[in-house]
């Protein structure tokens, strides 16, 4: 058996000569000078994992919302964890990027916007963390992935399971041989939620968060948040605003919100890239007009995906049933290893099939848990860590823009498959999609 816990640091890489040097008005000990657009759920869940793990390496300088309430929240948590501190804030995310006193920027708006403020965010020479999916369409992530690339500056993507240390250990496994070959991954997330779109209930329906009461076009800012979209004439919309995942304009559903993740995970942990093929299905099962709820993206979907050397990704996602939660299952010809809920590592081998093995017995399996054996309490708070790292020119990112290219492209082959019930087929050559 290989050694399951070996003491190497994955993320301390070697290649710190590739990364960048420190910023010019930065003298070692100073604090990084953080500008944060979008301040929602994930902007603020994220803001704190940052000062838990990296209070001493930051001050947040900007804050920047179309939302009062979100701009007021996120100003907040700065003030509480910086006593003493006022953050500028900004409603024009463009004012934000204009601030001579922000070096790097945390961007965690809409799917939509994300092409628009990466794009502005590296013009204006910040180095950027971008929640996933990088992007809205291949196009724009392939945009962003160039401009990103000449900039010289860090590009973290919000694929954070690449900073989870079981899976870091997972990939150490299949580097190991631990589980053989592996040519078949099954990945799939289930979710359950009540069956009325109704925001009042303790658990709504998917996707269908609370909508402020003091919601109105001016303090949200409506013409702000359509700039990424394709449709510019819609009149206001609170469902659309504070709702965004449940309409194609902004985002690409499950695909793009929870997909990528997977996408991306099996990428880390079988090095892999992009499949050549995707055929996908679903529909709305759960809610739809029957229940008052004009929700456009699927509820219940699945993606086959065939990649290059002879790799299998078969992925399914429902909102009507939690039983079996979210996981994936490496599944190789000498053993499986699945992670779960992204909180248990098990390893099962396949004794029958290994020769020149003496049999394995139940004592062989492995069972890790994320908090109990890596004392690890959200991948997040890590992830931030070495992007802010990275800046500093100690770690390389672990997750730059052209890995959350390579993760999303498949999530957009399935959505584009679903939408047009074709299999679609990626071209690496030409950077184009094709359809049967
Ligand atoms: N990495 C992860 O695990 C993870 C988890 C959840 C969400 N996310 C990603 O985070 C992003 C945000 O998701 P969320 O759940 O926080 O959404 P959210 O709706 O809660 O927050 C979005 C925020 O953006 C603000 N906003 C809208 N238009 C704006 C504009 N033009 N300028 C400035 N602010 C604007 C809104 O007011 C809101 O506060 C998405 O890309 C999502 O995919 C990632």
């Amino acid at each position: 058996m290989s050694d399951y816990f070996p003491r190497r640091e994955f993320l301390k890489t070697a290649a710190l000569a590739a990364a960048p040097a420190l910023l010019k008005s930065q003298s070692p000990n100073d604090r990084l000078r953080v500008g944060w657009i979008a301040t929602g759920s994930r902007g603020q869940f994220v803001m704190k994992q940052m000062y838990r793990l990296s209070k001493d390496s930051v001050t947040v300088t900007a804050v920047c919302d179309t939302y009062q309430g979100n701009l007021n929240a996120g100003k907040d948590i700065v003030q509480s964890n910086e006593p003493g501190h006022t953050p500028k804030t900004y409603v024009a995310y463009r004012d934000l990027l204009a601030d001579p006193n922000v070096d790097v920027v945390f961007i965690s708006s809409p799917e939509h916007l994300h092409f628009p403020m990466a794009l502005q965010a590296i013009a204006a020479n910040k180095h950027i963390y971008l929640e996933k999916p990088i992007a809205h369409t291949i196009e724009e992530g392939q945009q962003i992935v160039e401009a990103s690339e000449k900039s010289g500056r860090v590009l973290q993507v919000g694929t954070q399971n690449r900073s989870n240390k079981l899976y870091i250990r997972a990939r150490e496994m299949v580097q190991n041989g631990d589980i053989g070959e592996v040519h078949y991954v099954r990945a799939f997330w289930y979710r359950n939620f009540d069956a009325q779109a109704d925001p009042t209930k303790t658990t709504p329906a998917a996707w269908r968060y609370v909508i402020p009461s003091d919601t109105t076009p001016e303090n949200t800012d409506w013409q702000r948040f359509l700039e990424g979209s394709a449709h510019k004439n819609i009149s206001f919309s609170p469902e659309r605003y504070f709702q965004w995942r449940n309409y194609w304009d902004y985002s690409g559903g499950i695909s793009t919100d929870l997909l990528v993740h997977q996408t991306d995970i099996s990428n880390f942990v079988c090095n892999r890239t992009v499949p050549f093929s995707c055929m996908a299905s679903g529909g709305v099962y759960q809610w739809g007009k029957e229940f008052h709820d004009d929700r456009e993206v699927p509820d219940t979907f699945s993606a086959i995906y065939e990649y290059p050397d002879r790799f299998h990704l078969n992925y399914s996602c429902y909102f009507g049933n939690d039983q079996y939660g979210y996981g994936e299952q490496f599944m190789g010809h000498d053993g499986t290893i699945e992670v779960m809920d992204r909180q248990n590592l098990h390893f099962y081998p396949q004794p029958k099939f290994i020769k020149g093995h003496a049999p394995f017995t139940k004592q062989t399996e492995l069972h890790l848990n994320y908090l109990k054996d890596f004392d690890q309490p959200d991948a997040t708070a890590d992830h931030v860590h070495n992007f802010l790292m990275a800046v500093l020119g100690k770690e390389k990112a672990i997750a730059p823009a052209r890995a959350g290219q390579i993760a999303a492209i498949p999530g957009h082959l399935a959505t584009l498959s679903y939408k047009t019930d074709h299999k679609t087929f990626w071209d690496p050559a030409t950077n184009k999609v094709h359809y049967s």
